[in-house]
């Protein structure tokens, strides 16, 4: 997929990153940068970046950098070739389709118009007249035929071969149907339908893409729902089911429950803002996507014991994400829908507004463990809520709830008060130590942290990364250089290959800037790359740049002394006697 250098030249100029970033980040100006919160990790203090100078990103704290481009294909989730389409059409710069390879590209909009025609036949099926028991099922478990519809559920005939049959007959490859997961390989190779005789969830990104599918059985057989697996077009972890929907909710929270009949039932009762995680641990990346739409969380998993344990770790993933989050718990019921079809959405609703602070919550499931009328059960409860109250950072609200926990025990406040004291000084001390540990190995800093990437000569080459600083910042130095430092005299592999690189596009008229690498380096190096090009420039540059390449002479001259010192024979024998 070589693009024209020329063509991605342009739709860099045309694509301002600060005006692409702003549409997903909120920025602010400082001096010549803008900063925000890092859309790519979990931060409350902005380390992000953009320079509109250099026409780049970059995050102090997670270390993700780089262009334009590979700004969208992180945001988006697109590889590079779709990152370019898609940046391409936002600024109406038409796709050279000649020099384009059109596999890349086209693949992933094939393999989606494939999920999409699945999706429709599996509709189709549903509502035929001889699959009328299938009908009946969703009846019996109480759906409407416009929240059916909604959501696009379907059914996937008992057959081994009439997906793919009926998708190969649409042009579809066998080849396709099993990169996208909707056919799976027999031991013997032989391809098959995947999902036979279930009823079809379709899963539906926030573009209104199909990516992925649920099937369940109906009756009490397993697996009980079959999910599409990871494939190019679906990620599990980044997706939730139903976001596509509650994105549009007027409500200010989003309901996060476990499966995919939750979340029907509760649209159907007017909870239009619920979504699921599909019954796997949910993900930073899903915390974020939730934040990007809302405020305030209600978790509504379901009842059982597994159920809670998975809302204390949602509880912690969502509020890395800066949300605030409650805690409803269903009495007398498994999970949503079956309390929605026994009592009501009214009934509900009230359970919605009555749900616990998550704080309320953990003091809850930490008292349940404990007889409170025991002394010795009650000192080990004041242990518990103690460590789960030092974590609370607001002031005022660490002393509510330790309120509560001394109520709830029969303990009075200011002995509550000093053991959440005690609790906060060890954690204070742990969190110290943890930081100490980061700072305190500065190489690490220096070095890149991939391996292949390794510095075999720091020293040498911090001066080749200000060689390149000072290129991004003015391509004219490149002239400068030219006829003092060849690209051999890099000692760092990487550091090289972007030295010599950026000599052939200055020669050839292109502009040397990190986006110019975009098409060649993984995310990994162009994150190093901008991290290098985001370095401040020295005010005296011309002597800077004299120094860098001093340094990087003097730094040969000592390692040819030192290599010369340990081939001497002579040397080499004194050592080995000095040995023994
Ligand atoms: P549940 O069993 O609670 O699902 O699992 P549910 O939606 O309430 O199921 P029914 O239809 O009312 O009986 C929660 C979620 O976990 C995933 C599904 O996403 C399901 O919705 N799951 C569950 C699987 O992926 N595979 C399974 O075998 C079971
Ligand atoms: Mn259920």
């Amino acid at each position: 997929m070589a693009f024209d250098q020329s063509f991605l030249d342009e739709l860099a100029a045309r694509n301002d990153i600060l005006d692409v970033v702003s549409r997903y980040v909120q920025l602010k100006r400082s001096g010549s940068n803008y900063f925000g919160l890092c859309p790519f990790h979990n931060e409350k203090s902005a380390s992000f970046s953009v320079s509109p100078d250099k026409q780049i990103f970059h995050c102090f704290g997670c270390g993700a950098g780089g262009g334009v481009v590979s700004f969208i294909m992180r945001a988006e989730g697109l590889e590079f070739p779709d990152a370019v389409a898609f940046l391409a059409q936002q600024c109406g710069l038409p796709m050279p389709e000649d020099k384009y390879n059109p596999q890349a590209g086209r693949q992933r909009e094939r393999l989606l118009n494939l999920m999409r025609d699945a999706a429709r036949f599996y509709y189709a099926e549903l509502w035929k007249p001889e699959h009328k028991p299938i009908q009946q099922y969703f009846v019996g478990r109480g759906l409407r035929k416009r929240v059916m519809d909604n959501f696009g559920l379907g059914y996937a005939p008992d057959s081994f071969f009439a997906t793919m049959d009926a998708m190969q007959a649409k042009g579809y490859t066998k080849e396709e149907l099993l990169r996208c997961g909707l056919a799976a390989r027999s031991e013997k190779g032989n391809l098959y339908d995947k999902f036979r005789g279930r009823v079809m969830f379709p899963i539906i990104d926030l573009r209104g893409n199909v990516i992925a599918f649920g099937g369940r059985v109906m009756d009490d057989s397993k697996p009980k729902y079959l999910n599409s697996p990871e494939t190019s077009i679906f990620h599990k972890g980044r997706n939730l089911f139903a976001m596509n929907l509650a994105r549009k909710t007027k409500r200010e929270y989003i309901i996060l429950a476990e499966g995919y009949m939750d979340v029907i039932a509760l649209h159907q009762a007017g909870f239009d803002c619920a979504v699921a995680s599909l019954g796997t641990a949910l993900t930073d990346e899903q915390a974020r996507l939730i934040a990007r739409y809302a405020k305030h969380v209600v978790i509504s998993y379901d009842a059982d014991q597994a159920g809670q344990a998975a809302s204390q770790r949602a509880i912690d993933i969502l509020k890395k994400a800066d949300l605030s989050v409650k805690v409803l718990k269903i009495p007398g019921a498994k999970d949503p829908d079956e309390f929605i079809r026994e009592k009501g959405a009214d009934a509900f609703r009230r359970l919605v507004e009555g749900s616990a602070d998550h704080n309320a919550y953990r003091l809850e499931t930490i008292a349940a463990k404990f007889d409170l009328d025991e002394d010795d059960q009650r000192i080990d409860f004041l242990r518990q809520a103690a460590q789960m109250l030092a974590t609370i950072d607001n002031a005022i609200e660490q002393e509510i709830y330790a309120r509560r926990a001394a109520s709830m025990a029969g303990i009075n406040y200011e002995a509550v008060a000093l053991e959440v004291k005690r609790a906060v000084a060890i954690r204070r001390k742990q969190q110290k130590t943890a930081k100490r540990r980061e700072t305190r190995t500065p190489v690490q800093k220096v070095q890149p942290k991939i391996h292949a990437m390794h510095y075999p000569d720091i020293v040498s080459a911090r001066a080749e990364e200000g060689i390149l600083a000072l290129i991004f910042y003015d391509n004219t130095f490149i002239s400068y250089f030219l006829d003092k430092i060849k690209p051999e005299d890099f000692t760092a592999p990487f550091l090289r290959q972007v030295f010599a690189q950026a000599n052939e596009l200055y020669g050839a008229g292109h502009p040397v800037t990190v986006a110019a690498y975009e098409a060649q380096l993984d995310p990994n190096e162009l994150s190093w790359l901008a991290h290098i090009a985001a370095q401040p420039i020295p005010a005296e540059r011309e002597r800077a740049a004299e120094d860098y390449i001093r340094k990087i002479q003097e730094q040969a001259l000592h390692r040819d002394m030192q290599g010369a010192s340990e081939d001497d024979p002579l040397l080499a024998r004194a050592r080995l006697k000095a040995k023994k």
